[in-house]
């Protein structure tokens, strides 16, 4: 056996599950979320479910994955005896799964860049709808998928040190200044304040019951925080014992959510300045492919060399998180298969590829992708928070100990964990099952 990988430093932890949990998602769900459910009402909603609830599941899994040192397949059977493969099982399918559809998007993401700088945008809405039409069907995007993949694997395949924290020490500074220049820009745009306000600062306090905007909340904060499907396990037990787990997971928390705000900012003067309002509304997808690219054009070459900026941070941001998709398969079979880390990387490539050929083809198939696996992640995080505060509630308090945590952050994690926040997950999970399958009778 050769020895475990450790991060190079603590910092470098940080940044590559800042970069898991900065992605897509913050990009496009958050945007299109966020002016669904009401501006502020989903904001507040999210950031409760993101302290109440995301916070201590988080810890949990870097525990998971510290205190055994072990890949996400393995830890819970390592933990907790043979009755928890299950949840090992689940966070490989669920890690495989989400990866094959966001390796799609993420080849969207590359030919709208290509675009950008090559071939020119849609001028206006009618084009628009063209424009993704060509970008989401045919022979592009199996080329984009192939070369999302492909990069992806690479990455993975040159190891946790060399490949993956190589990779988020660089593009994470250049992703946050790319971010800042671009919001910047935006608010320069005529429609700017009226951007902000009617969609990310709109007050509509019934939208705090309304069902499909607590369902939006939960899968938000749990997709965008990469949470509940062993990523952090994976990227934990590569970790020492002297890292103050809850401060770091606080900080990839924070980094995250203004990460989706700073999104939000940038999205909404363009849709508003350039009247795509309607755009956004009818897909989770029109903001980022449809409304953006054409709110862009409308500015000539400037237009075209902000948008490359754009779906170049983009692109950034969906392949520091695709890498850590890749890793929970990957250390999953070095583990349980004593294969080398390349074997894992390029057979477990191929199976997200076949898994994802369905989602090329199809955008309907996508979408149900999408909206099947967000739900199993709060499943994941419930039972995360079932095992440490239920199966093996010492765990936590003592692992926390041992690096020296703060006694009241530890306090209230502890508590947490046990008693608030399965109870909340277990009433995000129905309501987001019922709202899902009503949403599917009702279409
Ligand atoms: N958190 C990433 C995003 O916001 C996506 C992701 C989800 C990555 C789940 C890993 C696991 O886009």
């Amino acid at each position: 056996m050769t020895e475990r990988e450790q991060w190079k430093s603590g910092l470098g932890f940080v940044l590559a599950a800042a970069g898991s949990a900065v992605g897509l998602g913050n990009l496009w769900g958050f945007a299109y979320r966020a002016s669904q459910g009401g501006g502020l009402a989903f904001l507040l909603l999210y950031v409760i479910v993101v302290l109440v609830v995301c916070l201590p599941v988080l810890v949990g899994e870097m525990i998971l994955g510290r205190s055994t040192a072990s890949s996400p397949f393995v830890a819970p059977i390592k933990l907790a005896g043979n009755n928890w493969k299950p949840l090992g099982f689940l966070f490989a399918l669920a890690s495989c799964g989400i990866l094959s559809f966001y390796a799609v998007i993420m080849g969207w993401t590359v030919d709208t860049l290509f675009h950008s700088l090559f071939v020119g945008l849609p001028s206006d809405m009618r084009e628009a709808g063209d424009f993704f039409g060509r970008i989401s069907s045919g022979k592009s995007v199996f080329i984009g998928q192939i070369f999302s993949l492909g990069l992806t694997a690479l990455v993975v395949s040159a190891g946790v040190r060399r490949g993956i924290e190589r990779l988020t020490r660089w593009c994470m500074p250049l992703l946050f200044l790319l971010l800042l220049f671009l919001a910047l820009w935006s608010a320069t745009l005529p429609g700017a304040i009226e951007g902000y306000t009617s969609f990310l600062f709109k007050w509509d306090a019934s939208q705090l019951l309304d069902k499909t905007t607590i369902r939006n909340a939960f899968t938000q904060a749990f997709f965008s925080l990469s949470l509940g499907i062993g990523i952090m396990v994976a990227y934990s037990s590569y970790l020492g014992k002297k890292n103050k787990l809850p401060k770091e997971a606080f900080q990839v928390a924070s980094f995250d959510t203004a990460v989706g705000l700073l999104a939000g900012m940038i999205t909404f003067p363009i849709v508003l300045s350039f009247g795509l309002k309607d755009v956004i509304s009818e897909s989770t997808v029109g903001a980022l492919f449809i409304a953006l690219p054409t709110g862009f054009a409308n500015l000539g070459g400037i237009g075209r060399l902000l948008a490359a900026l754009f779906f170049g941070l983009a692109f950034i941001a969906a392949i520091t998180s695709s890498v850590s998709l890749l890793e929970v398969p990957v250390s999953s079979m070095m583990d349980t298969l004593s294969w080398n880390r390349r074997k894992s990387v390029w057979v477990s490539t191929l199976i997200v590829f076949l898994l994802g050929i369905p989602s090329a083809l199809s955008l309907d198939f996508l979408g149900n992708m999408d909206a099947i696996f967000n739900v199993l992640l709060i499943l994941g995080g419930f039972l995360i928070a079932i095992l440490l505060g239920w199966v093996v509630p010492s765990r936590y308090d003592e692992d926390l100990s041992a690096s020296d945590s703060n006694l009241r952050v530890r306090k209230y994690l502890v508590f947490m964990i046990r008693w608030i926040s399965p109870t909340v997950i277990a009433c995000g999970l129905i309501i987001s099952i019922y709202d899902l399958f009503f949403n599917w009778v009702a279409s």
